[in-house]
């Protein structure tokens, strides 16, 4: 992820991590590091075939510690199968090989790793790596469905090309993935059973084959929202205009172009859902297109142009008007002047429960910055004016709020 959608709220948070015996192991110092960033404090088990592949060193080197290379390490505390259970909020082992898998599920603990993992009182993730296989296999095929039973937390290889030159399923997930899930597992699960609808980006209104009328809307603030909820526990679907930003792929996304477009997909969405979270910047024109085709500049006018436009649908409008009462709907407010009066105009007009207002004039708030300064009108007359902070703590504070509504 080029615009990191993790706030800093896992400080200090204590992750464990265990590295076992498959190529992919190199990948589990990425993940380290990618955990150490996110402000995690990370310790390490590697089994003896996983130090085939990724050496106890390298882990320590990037910042791990401790760093356990085997149960009977001279080096080790008395007690070294127990320590991660006391100390840590979450154990992941990625990758997991087959073996380790086949152990967990059946309660062996013959090494380090494996007695850590039965001595650990909270969630375990397997994120499995192996050739495919290996992976089809009836026996692991049933070990992965009593892991799911036994309340493992289950994150399935995907598909592609392996280092032995198969393809097929059996590659580890991207590290943005993995250390998504690993944070989701330290992160208060407040909206566990919700299911959020998040719209960001910008529209494209196109007047012909190539031209649009749009903003420069990046989908930032909408893509913190989201993966703020995500973490905390909720079902998160997101509705995305055209932009560059990438999400992890941990929750769906409909793809949008137009407003129309935006609207048919928020309106099918909508019904089934706790609290809408409008960040989309529709375009609020759309030009009356002239042709499919790309309009050659010698047909036009040489006197300049001028391009008839429509309105476009309000669809949090739209949305609203079918609002049910448990449902909270929340919208944005992109103003350059009287932020005050049109926030409130727009809570009303929109049938919206909070509105979040930011000046879109002013330096590190708005539009592509990684920054915003906002201020929150609730429907039931709570006001809030938040400096200017990263995109990232707004969306988490965001949904800190929402018990005030
Ligand atoms: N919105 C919408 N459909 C539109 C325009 C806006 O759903 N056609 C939503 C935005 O996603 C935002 C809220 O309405 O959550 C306010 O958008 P904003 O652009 O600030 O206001 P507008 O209603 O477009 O009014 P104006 O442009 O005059 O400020």
């Amino acid at each position: 992820m080029s615009f990191s959608l993790i706030p800093s709220t896992f400080c200090g948070a204590q992750v464990h991590l265990g590295v076992t015996g498959s190529i992919a192991a190199y990948k589990a110092l990425d993940l380290l590091r990618t955990l150490l960033k996110a402000g995690c404090q990370v310790s390490v088990t590697l089994t003896s075939a996983g130090q085939r592949f990724a050496t106890p060193d390298s882990f320590r080197a990037l910042g791990a510690d401790p760093v356990y290379a085997g149960m009977f390490d001279p080096a080790a505390t008395a007690f070294p199968h127990l320590e991660p259970g006391q100390r840590a909020k979450c154990l992941i082992i990625a990758p997991a090989t087959a073996n380790i898998l086949a152990k967990l599920t059946h309660g062996l603990a013959d090494d380090l790793l494996s007695c850590q993992a039965l001595a650990f009182p909270g969630p375990i993730i397997l994120a499995p790596a192996m050739n495919p296989v290996m992976w089809a296999a009836p026996a692991t095929r049933r070990n992965w469905a009593q892991a799911k039973e036994l309340g493992f937390v289950c994150i399935e290889p995907v598909l592609g090309e392996m280092a032995c030159g198969d393809t097929g399923q059996g590659r580890l997930p991207s590290t943005d993935i993995l250390a998504a899930q690993v944070l989701r597992q330290c992160s208060p699960q407040d909206l566990a059973g919700k299911k959020i609808l998040v719209t960001l980006g910008p529209t494209q209104e196109y007047w012909d084959r190539v031209r649009y009328l749009s903003n420069p809307s990046s989908g930032k603030m909408g893509a913190a929202i989201a993966m703020a909820a995500w973490l905390r526990g909720a079902e998160v679907t997101v509705v995305r205009g055209p932009v560059a930003l990438e999400l992890p792929g941990l929750f769906p996304e409909h793809n949008v172009t137009s407003a129309q477009e935006m609207l048919a997909a928020c309106l099918d969405l909508a019904p089934s859902q706790d609290i809408v979270c409008m960040t989309a910047a529709v375009a609020d024109f759309a030009p009356v297109p002239v042709d499919s085709v790309k309009v050659k500049k010698s047909t036009l006018p040489k006197s300049g142009l001028s391009i008839p436009c429509k309105p476009v649908p309000d669809i949090l409008a739209q949305m609203g008007k079918n609002k049910r009462p448990q449902q909270v709907f929340i919208g944005f407010a992109a103003e350059s002047t009287t932020l005050h009066e049109e926030a409130q105009r727009k809570l009303q007009a929109k049938n919206l429960d909070l509105i979040l207002a930011n000046r879109i004039d002013q330096e590190g708030s708005g539009f592509a910055s990684d920054t915003n300064e906002v201020v929150l009108y609730a429907k039931n007359g709570r006001q809030e004016t938040w400096p200017c902070l990263p995109k990232t703590e707004i969306a988490w504070r965001l949904w800190d709020f929402l018990p005030c509504l």
